[in-house]
């Protein structure tokens, strides 16, 4: 029986090697490999065949079928490049499916572009950072919770004689400091940036990630006045987001501005009535205020020269207030089902 299959399997071969085209090679197929096939009428067979034998032919016959199987797939592939190697120019071309960038990607230039028209440069900071950076030099008190591992992931690395615990930023306004010393070394008179980066914090749920990016606003020169920084907030809020909203300076407390503000956006769903999204008419949109002098001097600014505003929003956020999104779980943004991001 071993010899009979392998004659078949070396007919078949002969076949394939003969076959014209993909008729010839679709009879050859249902000839051995089909339901009544010549093939399957051995497995059938295998019933009647003795027990120590039938392990022997049973791989034998599936070794045959899966080597047909794959010579009349080579030989259909080369009858379809042949029949390619002539062009036809009028039929219409392939679609290749190109790639896009992430959605957050769009919304991070977006951001970036608004800011660069009213003269704002766009910078990166570091984000491993050292707790000066993130905490100390911003005035934060010792007792900070944000100061607190449960707030801040620390690096497990030994501490900076000067700088103290490593550790992933948590904020953008790690980069106040840095920027500012990094004006004064080139000798520019003033700070305007936008830094875009990436920031960490210990929290997972429908509205928080445990990395997500920050835009972070810095203008420091010798006039730099709160109507400014409302004018630049309802810059940004008139340009990113659809339709006519307005923007709220809500008192609050920051450790690196004085006087500080929470910036609250007027809620389009009500129009500032209030409803079951915002309560009270307004959605919070994040923190901005006047740059602390102490923080003007650690960046090596006299505070009683120089004045500054900074502002630092998550961009997650906002984008998931733009008009229409109807993005409800901040965590989504992050799935990596195509189907998902394809819709944006
Ligand atoms: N860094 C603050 C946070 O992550 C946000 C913030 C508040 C940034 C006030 C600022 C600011 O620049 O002035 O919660």
């Amino acid at each position: 029986m071993e010899e009979e299959i392998n004659n078949l399997r070396n007919q078949a071969f002969f076949q394939i090697n003969e076959a014209k085209n993909i008729d010839d090679l679709e009879k050859i197929r249902v000839n051995y490999l089909g339901r009544n096939g010549k093939i399957s009428k051995y497995i059938k067979h295998l019933k009647t065949i003795p027990n120590e034998k039938r392990k022997q032919i049973g791989a034998l016959i599936n070794e045959t079928k899966y080597v047909i199987t794959s010579q009349l797939t080579a030989k259909r592939n080369l009858i379809k490049n042949k029949a390619r190697e002539w062009m036809d120019l009028t039929v219409p071309g392939e679609k290749i499916e190109t790639g896009s960038l992430h959605i957050l990607t769009y919304a991070i230039e977006e951001i970036s572009s608004l800011f660069e028209k009213i003269g704002f440069i766009r910078k990166r900071y570091r984000e491993v950072e050292w707790d000066y950076y993130a905490f100390e030099s911003l005035n934060f008190e010792k007792w900070h919770p944000a100061r607190d591992d449960w707030e801040t992931f620390f690096v497990d690395a030994k501490d900076h004689p000067k700088y103290g615990p490593m550790l992933l930023t948590p904020h953008t306004s790690s980069a106040q400091v840095r920027e500012m010393q990094n004006a004064i070394k080139s000798g520019d008179k003033a700070v305007k940036m936008i830094n875009i980066s990436k920031t960490f914090r210990r929290q997972s749920d429908a509205s928080h990630v445990p990395m997500f990016h920050q835009f972070e606003g810095l203008f420091v020169d010798k006039e730099v006045s709160l109507s400014n920084l409302k004018g630049t907030i309802d810059y940004f809020i008139q340009n990113f987001f659809e339709g006519k909203r307005e923007a709220r300076l809500r008192p609050y407390y920051f450790p690196f501005t004085e006087p500080s503000f929470e910036i609250d956006i007027s809620c389009d769903i009500c129009n500032k009535r209030g409803c079951k999204v915002c309560k009270d008419g307004w959605l919070e949109l994040g923190g901005a205020g006047m740059v602390h002098p102490n923080v003007l001097k650690n960046g090596g600014f006299d505070p009683k020269e120089y004045r500054g505003f900074a502002f630092g929003w998550g961009v997650e956020r906002v984008f998931m207030m733009k008009k229409n999104l109807g993005i409800d779980d901040i965590r989504t943004v992050y799935s990596t089902d195509l189907r998902y991001l394809k819709q944006f």
